[in-house]
């Protein structure tokens, strides 16, 4: 199992409440901001490579109607994904995941990367994500905590990667069963919705020594909430707000 010092704090999808999500810009901006660690989120294109993406379509952060899982990754990293944002962001575009891990080792970050597969295409995205991890992380930094609300994702993606690499099954309301899903699944650590969180099953999780990290918290009180229940770490749009 793997013995991965993840930080209370890491930043989602970069610091998307102060850069457009998904960019290097956001991954930069974490790093300005103190954050150590950052999320985002890994789709395949047509051309079989994975890419910074977090809807299925790219009519909200691209303002183009095409589905981004139907692009190649050359055109993809042509749109504009920052003017959404703010104008000061203009012309930023979508990295792919190789630039990601060679920025990550520029600013000496730790990633949680979040497969988000397209649908239909949940086997072919996590095994993709894994071959990149498993072939091109770079060895200056931590390796990474792999997550996915896809099981199929998971199950495509766990035995490509290396036991330091820890993976972790991503709910919405985690379910009665997570011990077993967990075990059935091979996976070793609980993420989930922080407003459908439970303090009892917040317990058992702490309890039992399985890392448990809440999306997406961007209030003291409600992170105060959390960690006193014995959640390890939240994911934040606003790391400044908690360092
Ligand atoms: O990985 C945590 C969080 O990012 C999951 O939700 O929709 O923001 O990718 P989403
Ligand atoms: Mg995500």
């Amino acid at each position: 199992m793997s013995i991965i010092d993840v930080p209370r704090i890491i930043a989602h999808r970069g610091a998307s409440g102060h850069a457009p999500e998904n960019t290097a810009a956001a991954i930069r901006k974490a790093h300005e901001l103190g954050a150590t660690w950052v999320e985002f989120d890994c789709m395949l294109s047509k051309d079989g490579r994975v890419f910074l993406n977090h809807d299925e379509t790219l009519e909200r952060t691209a303002g183009v109607s095409h589905k981004a899982c139907d692009l190649e990754l050359a055109d993809l990293m042509h749109l504009d994904v920052g003017s959404w944002f703010n104008a000061d962001y203009a012309g930023e575009t979508i990295p792919s995941f190789r630039n990601v891990m060679s920025l990550l080792s520029e600013l000496g970050m730790g990633a949680n990367v979040e497969i988000k597969p397209c649908k239909g295409f949940e086997k072919a995205t996590g095994a993709a994500v894994a071959k990149e991890i498993d072939s091109h992380w770079p060895a200056d930094i931590p390796p990474p905590v792999v997550s996915s609300f896809s099981k199929e994702s998971l199950i495509a993606a766990i035995p490509l990667l290396g036991p330091e690499v820890e993976v972790a099954q991503l709910w919405g309301r985690v379910p009665a069963e997570w011990r077993q899903e967990l075990a059935e699944l091979g996976a070793t650590a609980v993420h989930c919705n922080a407003f459908r969180l439970e303090k009892e099953i917040a317990g058992q999780i702490a309890a039992s020594g399985t890392p448990l990290r809440c999306y997406t918290v961007n209030e003291a009180p409600l992170a105060e909430k959390l960690f006193g229940w014995g959640v390890n770490c939240i994911i934040t749009d606003y790391p400044d707000m908690f360092l």
